[in-house]
């Protein structure tokens, strides 16, 4: 809400954008344009894996690569023919275990062509697909497995111990990718079901309102939701990747976002995919000389990535930058969390071009509030509504606000991606939709007077670190598990490079004390339990945790406390 924050302004650099100047895509915009571009407008019949695959063959699309996969063993390259045959063969893999439409498959695996296969065959015969990040851990696995009910799951044997096959009675088949030796039963080996399956294979077609994905998110309280998105979601994944990630057909494009989040789905597999363009997967690790050379490596055009990234790439300094060719860039993208403008005046100086911010959440399925190459920036902004989104800032009884004034930003409800139910909680699902006509984001933020939108905070008490979603509920559930732990408290406290850190507020039982070993022992637990990324990096004991009088931890004292700041209304803390 500073004036300064406003003064700066990048202008619009080039021309030739897909999308025209912003007033004028957004007043002449129309949804049911976009859907009449696709050959189901008449028929409703549709599928994803079509659409995004199929459909190029017999194009000049045929032959082009759709698919770059390199990690530190493998260097491949496959074309959309090439994807059109594996996932269709894939299909009949399913369809053979009996997979039917509708059922859930869950894919738990490295980034590798083998799980873009297995995510476009089991879409092709009409299962949802449920992509789990591959560093989750047992719990984590067990929850999503279980409230989803999967009948399958592709993974690795590597990752298998981490599939309570046992305790999960819907689940009958386990599909390993790179089995050796014996399989147990239930198992059945990726290569040897593809090498037999037939190529001939018939495209489930499904309703528009069908479901095609299953991403678990956190919330604040409970365990993680199963977010549902239907095939009718690729109006939206083929509009914004076309007019914001300005997609054309000799684009080489690199999402590092992994499949088990949305971005990585949405715009690691959709929304490129509709487009025709080339997808670069780059496999392994984070390293500022990796991601770079893989820049260089296959002169990658338009770059979709995270402020946490984009951090410590610039704390890699500029140096390391001078060593790579990167000329090949032409359009640069963040998601996930507040871009500081220090970032993007570091993009302008580094690689000589703006980055644009996105925004959106798992919820939303695609994005909504973006910068666009045909629009000019305010550093710090996450830029205006898509074109066929109306978007506000309204107060807890669902009134608008004027501009400047911070307050819920929400979604006039109706957009071609939104979620379609939270799976097996139609409470939490209705729980967004709590102010009649909107969908709340549960982010706050204020709009300008130029119409541009400015995020504030979560309203909640989700931590995003590093970029991911974190949910304290889950983390406190797993510190408790613990016989050391009396009580836990999990709050995010703000971190220069990963946006948010997790801490920990802890108690002791009885006969235990605060040692460094037990400390480091805690941390583990949840690491092993849950996923890395959940670990509390920093745990604080205390003698007692801030309590309602019904007994819930108040993470909002947690935080003031951290902060320094004062805690606010007390009234309803217990003694
Ligand atoms: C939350 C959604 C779908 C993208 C990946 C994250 C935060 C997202 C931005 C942005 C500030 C952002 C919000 C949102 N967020 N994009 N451009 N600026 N904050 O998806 O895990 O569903 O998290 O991420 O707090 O509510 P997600």
């Amino acid at each position: 809400m500073k004036e300064t924050m406003h003064s700066k302004i990048l202008p619009v650099v080039g021309s030739g954008y897909n999308m025209p100047a912003y007033e004028e895509a957004y007043n002449n915009f129309s949804w049911e344009d976009v859907e009449k571009q696709f050959t189901w407008y008449e028929t409703g019949k549709v599928n994803m894996a079509h659409e995004a695959i199929d459909r190029h063959i017999g194009t000049l699309r045929e032959n082009k690569v759709a698919l770059y996969y390199s990690d530190a063993t493998r260097d491949e390259k496959y074309t959309f023919a090439e994807l059109k045959t594996l996932s269709d063969k894939f299909g009949n893999v399913l369809r053979k275990l009996g997979v039917r439409k509708g059922e859930r498959v869950f894919i738990f695996m490295p980034r590798t062509p083998e799980l873009y296969v297995s995510v476009l065959g089991t879409i092709k015969v009409g299962a949802i697909v449920g992509p789990l990040f591959e560093a989750f851990m047992e719990g984590a696995v067990r929850d999503r497995l279980e409230d989803s009910e999967a009948v399958a799951i592709v993974t690795t044997p590597a990752l298998l111990p981490r599939v309570p096959v046992k305790e999960l009675p819907a689940l009958k088949h386990v599909i390993l990718v790179g089995a050796e030796g014996e399989l147990e039963e239930g198992q059945v080996s990726y290569e040897k079901e593809m090498e037999q399956a037939s190529e001939d294979f018939q495209i489930e077609w499904v309703d528009r309102e069908d479901g095609l994905i299953l991403h678990y998110t956190s919330g604040s309280t409970g365990k993680p939701k199963g977010v549902l998105h239907v095939h009718n979601a690729m109006i939206q994944h083929y509009q914004t990747a076309k007019w914001v990630l300005d997609l054309k057909d000799d684009d080489i494009y690199w999402c590092t976002a992994d499949p088990g989040w949305v971005t990585g789905t949405s715009y690691g597999i959709f929304g490129p995919w509709l487009n025709g363009a080339t997808n670069v997967i780059r496999g392994g690790r984070f390293s500022p000389h990796d991601w770079y050379s893989t820049i260089e490596k296959y002169k990658v055009t338009v770059w979709y990535s995270a402020p946490t990234a984009f951090r410590m790439l610039m704390g890699a300094g500029d140096e390391v930058v001078k060593q790579y060719n990167l000329s090949s860039l032409r359009h640069i993208l963040s998601v996930g969390e507040p871009l500081n403008p220090e970032v993007v005046y570091w993009g302008t100086r580094v690689f000589n071009k703006r980055i644009h911010d996105t925004w959106w959440m798992t919820e939303t399925g695609a994005q909504l509030i973006c910068n666009y190459p045909s629009m000019p920036i305010k550093p710090g902004s996450m830029g205006k509504p898509f074109p066929g989104i109306v978007a506000a800032i309204v107060d807890d009884e669902g009134n608008e606000l004027p501009p400047n004034r911070m307050g819920n930003l929400a979604i006039k409800v109706g957009w071609p991606s939104m979620m379609r139910k939270i799976w097996n909680n139609p409470a939490k699902y209705e729980e967004y939709f709590r102010l009649k006509g909107w969908y709340v984001s549960g982010d706050s933020a204020y709009m300008d007077e130029d119409g541009y939108f400015w995020f504030q905070g979560r309203v909640d008490d989700v931590i995003m670190t590093a970029g991911e979603r974190v949910g304290p509920f889950e983390v406190e559930s797993k510190l408790v598990e613990h016989p050391a732990v009396a009580e836990a408290g999990v709050i995010g406290k703000p971190d220069p490079v990963r946006g948010e850190i997790i801490k920990a507020f802890i108690s002791l039982r009885d006969g235990y004390e605060a040692t460094d070993e037990l400390l480091e022992e805690i941390r583990q637990f949840v690491k092993v339990g849950l996923a890395a990324h959940a670990a509390p990096r920093e745990i604080e004991v205390k003698d007692k945790l801030p309590k309602t009088r019904s007994g819930k931890i108040m993470r909002r004292v947690l935080k003031a406390w951290e902060l320094g700041l004062p805690t606010g209304d007390l009234s309803t803390m217990e003694d």
